[in-house]
C-alpha cells in the first residue's frame, strides 16, 4: 500500500514556519499586510477566499478583504490594484480566480506589482522561474515541490508527467520539476486518449491536475511512483474526489496525496510563505 502525503500535517508545519516569519519581520518593522479581492458571487471562489483569510489570522498576517460586485468594471478593479500596489502595509495582492466573463484577467494580473504578486501568476515573475531565477512562485506546484522534498522524493533523473497544462498548475509545475533535472512530459486535453495510460505509466512522479474526477486509476500507475492529485471535483455521489481513482491508485502507487488533505492545504500553505516572501522582497 503507498505512504499517503499527508498534505495537512505539512501545511501546518508550513503555516507555523510562516507565523515565525511573519512575526519577526513585523517586529522590524516591515509590514506583512495581505489584500484579497474577490470579485462576484461564486460561491466556490468565496470559500476558497474565507479558507485563506482564516490562514492570515492563524498566521498573524493582517489581511484586508475586498469584495466587489460581479458588475465591477475593469477600471474601477484597477484602480483598486493601483491603489494597493501603492499602499505600504500591504505586502502581498491576491486577485482570486476566475473573474467574471467581462473582466480582462490578463490585465489584472500583469498590473499587480511583480513584488506584491503572491501568487506567482504576473508574467515577470513567471519568466524567472523560466529563467531560473528566484522570486514568487505558484503556491499549488510550489507547495507540490515542498512536499516531494520532505518525502524525499527527489525529482533528479525521473520521468515526470503532469496531467494538465494551466498557468496556474500545469506549466510552473512542468518548469519546477524541470529546473530539478526531471524528465518532463506534459499531457493535455489534445494528447491522444489512447496514448494517455501509456504516458501515465511511464511516471515515476505523477501530476494530476485535469479536473475530471477519478480519470486516473490504478492500471495507469507505474509501480511504487508518486502521484500528486491537484483534482477537487465531485464523484457521482456528489462526494469530494480528485483527478485520481485513489482506491485504486493506493494499491499501485509508491506514495499518494489523498482529497482532500493532500495538495488543497499546501497551496493554502504556500500562500502564507509567499507573502513573508514578498514582504522580505519590498525591504531587502
Ligand atoms: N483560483 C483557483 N486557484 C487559485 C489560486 O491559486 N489563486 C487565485 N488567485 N485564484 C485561484
Amino acid at each position: 500500500m503507498a505512504t499517503i502525503i499527508d498534505g495537512k500535517k505539512l501545511a501546518a508545519e508550513v503555516r507555523g514556519r510562516a507565523a515565525e516569519r511573519a512575526a519577526n519581520l513585523m517586529t522590524q518593522g516591515v509590514p506583512c499586510g495581505l489584500a484579497v479581492v474577490l470579485v462576484g458571487d461564486d460561491q466556490g471562489s468565496a470559500t476558497y477566499v474565507r479558507a485563506k483569510l482564516r490562514d492570515c489570522e492563524e498566521c498573524g498576517i493582517p489581511s484586508q478583504d475586498f469584495k466587489l460586485s460581479e458588475d465591477t468594471t475593469q477600471g474601477e478593479l484597477m484602480s483598486l490594484i493601483e491603489r494597493l500596489n501603492a499602499d505600504p502595509s500591504i505586502a502581498g495582492i491576491l486577485v482570486q480566480m476566475p473573474l467574471p466573463a467581462h473582466l480582462d484577467a490578463e490585465q489584472v494580473v500583469a498590473a499587480i506589482d511583480p513584488k506584491k504578486d503572491v501568487d506567482g501568476f504576473h508574467p515577470e515573475n513567471l519568466g524567472k522561474l523560466v529563467r531560473g531565477l528566484p522570486g514568487l512562485r505558484p503556491c499549488t506546484p510550489a507547495g507540490i515541490m515542498e512536499m516531494l522534498d520532505v518525502y524525499g522524493i527527489d525529482p533528479a533523473g525521473k520521468n515526470a508527467v503532469i496531467v494538465g497544462r494551466s498557468s496556474i498548475v500545469g506549466k510552473p509545475m512542468s518548469l519546477m520539476l524541470l529546473a530539478r533535472n526531471a524528465t518532463i512530459s506534459v499531457a493535455h486535453s489534445h494528447t491522444d486518449p489512447c496514448e494517455l495510460a501509456r504516458i501515465c505509466q511511464s511516471a515515476d512522479i505523477l501530476v494530476v491536475a485535469c479536473g475530471i474526477p477519478k480519470m486516473v486509476k490504478g492500471p495507469w500507475i507505474k509501480p511504487g511512483a508518486a502521484v500528486i492529485d491537484v483534482g477537487m471535483d465531485r464523484d457521482e455521489a456528489g462526494k469530494l474526489c480528485g483527478d485520481v481513482d485513489f482506491a485504486s491508485a493506493e494499491l499501485v502507487a509508491g506514495s499518494i496525496t489523498p482529497v482532500p488533505g493532500g495538495v488543497g492545504p499546501m497551496t493554502r500553505a504556500m500562500l502564507m510563505s509567499n507573502v513573508c516572501l514578498a514582504a522580505e522582497l519590498q525591504h531587502p
